[in-house]
């Protein structure tokens, strides 16, 4: 397999469950203590060896494309005032090997589509994809234990984690046949399943690492759940050409698509890194 360098960060979501917050603001800039989720997703990629970060955006999203930019005049201020550490802070957000490219996504027609938008610029080699939503706490960045096991195993590899019956419906699930300690392999994958019908409690994350071949399943998908075109719809049409498998990461997942996740996730690093105590 070749090596992975390239990362797709769907980031065209209206972010209505954050509002008023997200009205004028992309949902991906929305700060956990002191550094938007977008940075999160960012620096993971950065620290397993990604190079080229691939932003698919939408309407309001210049935020970002700003926040992983210069600023000239906030950089010779700081300078000025000899603001060091605070400079370093606003400089050193991207090491100089990295580069940014955005592409929009000109529908908000699922994530499945948001993915294939990135195609031209992915071509055919493995890629990973990670959603700014899933803030993952770990020693290892999750998606380098990932891309790890796509070396190993030589496939395409969903992150996933049990959740309670009660919530596959907010999740991809996976029905698996294990093949190592943390890695199974995909027989099947549902988008949403009811918790009565969900074919197993193991959930799919928003990290994945994908054989390029899934674009030409996601050009063939259909509008699934929620009237959207799924990227596990797209992987479930993969996984009979290509073997797909499932790794159960070590690390703690905060789900910061909504409030509650977003309020762990402050309150969880702030004690851990920062020093601050309830
Ligand atoms: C998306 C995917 C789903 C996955 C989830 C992980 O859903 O469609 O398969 O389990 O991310 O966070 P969303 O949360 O965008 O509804």
């Amino acid at each position: 397999m070749r090596p992975v360098r390239k990362a797709v960060f769907p980031v065209a979501g209206l972010g209505t469950r954050f509002l008023p917050a997200t009205k004028a603001m992309p949902k991906e800039m929305l700060p956990v203590v002191d550094k938007p989720l977008i940075q999160y997703a960012v620096e993971e990629a950065v620290a397993a060896g990604i190079t080229d970060l691939i932003f698919v955006t939408g309407r309001n999203k210049r935020a970002i494309e700003d926040h992983f930019d210069s600023a000239p005049e906030l950089e010779a201020e700081l300078a000025r005032k000899s603001k060091d550490l605070l400079l370093s802070l606003v400089q050193d957000i991207l090491p100089s090997n990295v580069s940014c490219i955005y592409i929009r996504q000109s529908a908000p027609l699922g994530l499945g589509h948001a993915v294939l938008t990135a195609a031209p610029i992915v071509g055919d080699e493995p890629f990973a994809v990670l959603l700014a939503d899933d803030l993952i706490d770990a020693d290892r960045p999750v998606i380098g234990q990932l891309i790890d096991a796509a070396l190993t195993h030589q496939g395409s590899i969903l992150g996933v984690q049990e959740v309670l019956r009660s919530e596959t419906d907010r999740y991809g699930i996976v029905a698996t046949d294990p093949v190592g300690p943390r890695t199974e392999r995909v027989r099947h994958i549902v988008e949403k399943p009811n918790p009565d019908v969900a074919p197993s409690t193991l959930a799919v994350v928003g990290r994945y690492v994908l054989d390029a071949r899934i674009f030409a399943h996601l050009r063939q998908t259909q509008a699934g759940a929620g009237g959207e075109i799924q990227l596990t719809d797209g992987i479930a049409s993969l996984l009979k050409e290509k073997p797909v498998f499932a790794h159960r990461y070590e690390g703690i997942r905060y789900d910061c698509g909504n409030k509650e996740g977003m309020f762990r996730a402050t309150v969880a690093l702030a004690m851990k890194y920062h020093n601050l105590h309830p």
